[in-house]
């Protein structure tokens, strides 16, 4: 395994930030992960876990070893009468599996098509999309431990999924390297319609009975229609989060506000669309530089080229600034920062 030094990290995050990794070096299975973890060359150099690069945002060199997971292969496990469980490492790219996913004609993953970033990420903030989290395919996962060397199993209680979240951003950050996950997949789909675009999309192209395909390429369509390309446009997806409220400040917001997008939640809580607040203050395709807000979507902060990671975060300040003076709410981070 080769190691290299002064490593611009530019081809490897979406936001297509130019930082520099100190070291750089990439592992294909645990055996290769193991002998960098175990090598008294590198046992005490700080180290990061790369995926695909598009859930984050650097903001200064890394001064120390950048370790990109390139673990490989897709493979069925088992099966039983009701469903097929798919393993695949966590370097494959999460689009090209989904795909693998439906070309057997197993459902569960189809309206996550097009989420760029690779399998071993996806259970780090529970990917979702257009109704679908992977807590409702996901089976379990291996995780090697990065200080003690433990092989460590994680099912789906264990790994505590919520909006955005996971243990392994909360209570274990840093701590594990994700290398495969399992997905509990339907051999009869139910499909989840429930994001009224979907309806929509289908309508539009013609589909008059659904199938895994047919929602997928629905899902493709809406969010190429919005979303930027990090390859035209640098980003990283939705910055923030779309926040949770009480009814009683959602009343309050509504009263004020009353095209104030939101959607109910158990509880009594409510789901804010973030994009929306962040429109209303002023903010859809503001540009400062080459740092901006999507002309799009307000809840995509870009890199239109040459902008600088503190840059981008203190554009996003501002954002959660004016955002907390006009309704009153905190937006919370989705992007890791580094
Ligand atoms: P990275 O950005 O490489 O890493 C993210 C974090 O996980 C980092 O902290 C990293 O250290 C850690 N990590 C990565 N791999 C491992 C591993 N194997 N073991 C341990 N830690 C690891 N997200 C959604 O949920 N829904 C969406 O609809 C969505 N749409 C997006 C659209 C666009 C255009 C973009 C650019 C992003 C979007 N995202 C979305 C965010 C992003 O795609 C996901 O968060 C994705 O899972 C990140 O995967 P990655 O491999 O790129 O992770
Ligand atoms: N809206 C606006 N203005 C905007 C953007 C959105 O008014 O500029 C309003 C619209 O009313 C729209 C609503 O907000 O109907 C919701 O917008 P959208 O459907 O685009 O979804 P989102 O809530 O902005 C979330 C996820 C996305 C995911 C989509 C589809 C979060 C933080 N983001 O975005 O995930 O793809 O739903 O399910 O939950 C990501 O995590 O990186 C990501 C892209």
């Amino acid at each position: 395994m080769r190691v290299q030094e002064n490593v611009s990290l530019r081809p490897y995050n979406t936001f297509g930030i130019d930082a520099k990794a100190r070291y750089f070096t990439s592992f294909h299975s645990q055996e290769e992960l193991l002998t960098v973890l175990a090598s008294q060359e590198w046992k005490h150099a700080r180290k990061m876990i790369l995926g695909g690069g598009s859930n984050i945002l650097f903001t200064q060199d890394f001064d120390g070893l950048v370790m990109k997971n390139g673990i490989k292969g897709i493979s069925v496990l088992r099966e039983d009468d009701e469903f097929v469980y798919v393993q695949a490492g966590a370097g494959e790219n999460w689009h090209e599996f989904v795909m693998y996913c439906i070309g057997q004609e197993l459902a569960g993953l189809e309206n996550l098509s097009l989420i760029p970033g690779n399998v071993g990420a996806s259970p780090m903030q529970n990917i979702g999309a257009y109704g679908v989290e992977i807590r409702d395919t996901f089976f379990e996962l291996e995780a090697f431990h990065l200080h003690d060397h433990a092989l460590v199993k994680f099912d789906n209680a264990a790994c505590a999924f919520g909006y955005r979240e996971s243990v392994f951003k909360r209570q274990y950050k840093d701590q594990f390297v994700i290398l495969n996950v399992t997905y509990r997949l339907l051999k009869q789909p139910r499909f989840n319609t429930s994001y009224g675009a979907i309806e929509q999309e289908l309508q539009r192209m013609g589909v008059t009975v659904p199938s895994i395909r047919a929602i997928s390429d629905a899902v493709i369509n809406i969010r190429s229609s919005k979303l930027p390309n990090p390859a035209e446009i640098g980003n990283a997806g939705s910055f923030f989060k779309n926040p949770e409220v009480t009814r009683e400040k959602y009343e309050a917001l509504k009263a004020a506000f009353p095209e104030i997008v939101a959607y109910p939640l158990p509880e009594d809580h409510f789901k804010l669309a973030a994009g929306w607040l962040i429109e209303q203050c002023g903010w859809k395709g503001y540009r400062d530089g080459d740092a901006g807000i999507h002309a799009r979507q307000a809840l995509v902060l870009v890199n239109y080229g040459q902008a600088k990671g503190a840059e981008l975060v203190e554009l996003a300040w501002k954002v959660v600034d004016s955002v907390k003076e006009k309704f009153g709410v905190v937006l919370e981070r989705e992007v890791n920062i580094v």
